[in-house]
């Protein structure tokens, strides 16, 4: 037997139907916030990545997927969609077109080379919202009460999103050299990774999963004591905006989050029971034009699926995730099985879901398979009564049944699984039209 590679997953039954209804949430709000959809590819130029991430970062050195393909080109497969995405803007000049900002959402696997665990994988999936062409505060709000909002129709009423700001440049190489004097004479101590982020990236050190619990770091510098007035004024507008918007947040000045090409606000969103992040984003003003595009500022954030459904199968939030189907037709001869084709094409070009049988099994094993997918009701086909134009339905829980007309099906199902009320009477084929 041939097994899925470490790190995948296969999604069936009732979680890839769970998951196919988290993916319906987020196409209707994002159509309400008028954001439209983007699809970009999944694998692009090794370069793009390196350049727009962060040649230091994690993501770039220790976990993409770079081969060479067979003209000899670096090729990564994508291991997040915010560089893509503005690959594309800058590419198909999306802007300057009185559009601005362009407001996309994307959703799609992604390949980071991680250790897999629970809620780890080496082929995720995120969903995700880049806005790109506004350096306004209440864009920075909108992202992330978009985020939030999903969450909340999904049922996840307990998310909590995490904000800080790492303020402009100016603050940024300010607040470096203040974590590189503090703790300078502690970097015999710190972890091999952070040793090397105290060169290259030391506000890594702030989040690192070994060194974070040690003593000195409750007195190391905050980020938010070196914004400049403008940053400042920046974080402040976007906490007035998330009050306004009754987004539950804290600041937490420990979110830096592992790519580079962030400034400004910076976010988490994490629920109670989730000691993983949902998802994370925040601005990214340069990299546009790091990536050879025209100055724009934007903001954005992802949420990872796979963590998403997965909380919401433990949390049985599934109430709206179809577990049943309306009907299972039954049947034993040709003739029935004719009427039973029929049947089963009429009522499900109306809406119902409906199955019936494939294998000439009998009629126990057929109850069965009824029972399997919680079938609501059940249309028992059979020779004698079909010759006066009747079926059977039986209603699978209260387990009443009824003759009615096949012809009014249609209305029978409308009336009792859709809760239209028609006034009308199955039974009596010269009942009034309807
Ligand atoms: P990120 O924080 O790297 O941000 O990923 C966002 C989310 O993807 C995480 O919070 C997590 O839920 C999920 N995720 C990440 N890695 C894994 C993994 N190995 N297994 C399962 N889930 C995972 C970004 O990717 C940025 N592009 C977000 C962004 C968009 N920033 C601005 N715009």
């Amino acid at each position: 037997m041939i097994s899925k590679p470490k790190g995948t997953v296969d999604l069936t039954d009732k979680k890839a139907r769970c998951w196919k209804y988290v993916e319906e949430v987020i196409d209707s709000v994002m159509e309400k916030y008028n954001y439209n959809y983007i699809r970009t590819p999944i694998f692009e130029a090794s370069e793009l990545f390196h350049r727009g991430i962060g040649d230091s970062t994690d993501i770039v050195t220790k976990e993409t997927y770079d081969f060479k393909d067979r003209g000899d080109r670096s090729i990564t497969l994508r291991p997040e969609g915010t560089a893509g995405v503005v690959r594309s803007y800058i590419e198909n000049k999306m802007y300057g077109k009185n559009n601005l900002p362009v407001k996309v959402y994307y959703n799609g696997t992604m390949y980071r080379y991680e250790r897999p665990q629970k809620g780890r994988l080496r082929e995720l999936s995120q969903y995700g919202v880049e806005v790109l062409g506004s350096t306004d505060p209440m864009m920075d709000a909108e992202v992330i009460s978009l985020a939030y909002n999903i969450n909340k129709m999904l049922g996840l009423t307990d998310t909590v999103v995490h904000i800080n700001s790492l303020g402009d440049k100016e603050s940024r190489d300010k607040y470096r050299e203040a974590l590189k004097s503090y703790f300078k004479p502690h970097l015999d101590d710190l972890c091999d990774d952070c040793k090397e982020r105290f060169d290259k990236n030391p506000l890594r050190i702030i989040d690192c999963k070994i060194d974070s619990n040690k003593d000195y770091f409750k007195d190391a510098p905050n980020i938010l004591d070196y914004l400049n007035k403008e940053s400042k004024e920046h974080f402040e507008k976007v906490c007035e905006y998330l009050d306004i918007l009754e987004v539950k947040y804290v600041i937490d000045p420990k979110i830096v989050r592992g790519l580079d090409y962030y400034n400004h606000t910076v976010f988490e969103l994490m629920t109670e029971e989730s000691n993983l992040a949902l998802g994370g984003g925040g601005r990214y003003d340069n990299l546009v034009s790091t990536l050879d595009g025209p100055e724009t500022s934007c903001v954005g954030y992802a949420v990872g699926l796979d963590r998403l459904v997965d909380l919401l199968m433990e949390k049985e939030l599934t109430t709206n995730v179809r577990d049943y189907i309306d009907a299972f037709i039954m049947y034993v001869n040709e003739d029935e099985k004719k009427n039973a084709i029929y049947l089963a094409n009429e009522l499900r070009m109306s809406g119902f879901v409906v199955e019936t049988e494939y294998t000439k099994k009998s009629l126990k094993s057929q109850f069965k398979r009824a029972d399997y997918f919680n079938s609501k009701y059940l249309i028992l086909l059979n020779s004698d009564d079909l010759n006066e134009g009747l079926v059977t339905i039986k209603n699978n829980k209260t387990k009443e049944e009824e003759k009615i007309m096949m012809e009014y099906i249609i209305y029978y199902f409308d009336e009792h699984i859709s809760d239209d009320n028609l006034p009308i009477d199955y039974h009596n084929h010269d009942e009034e039209e309807v």
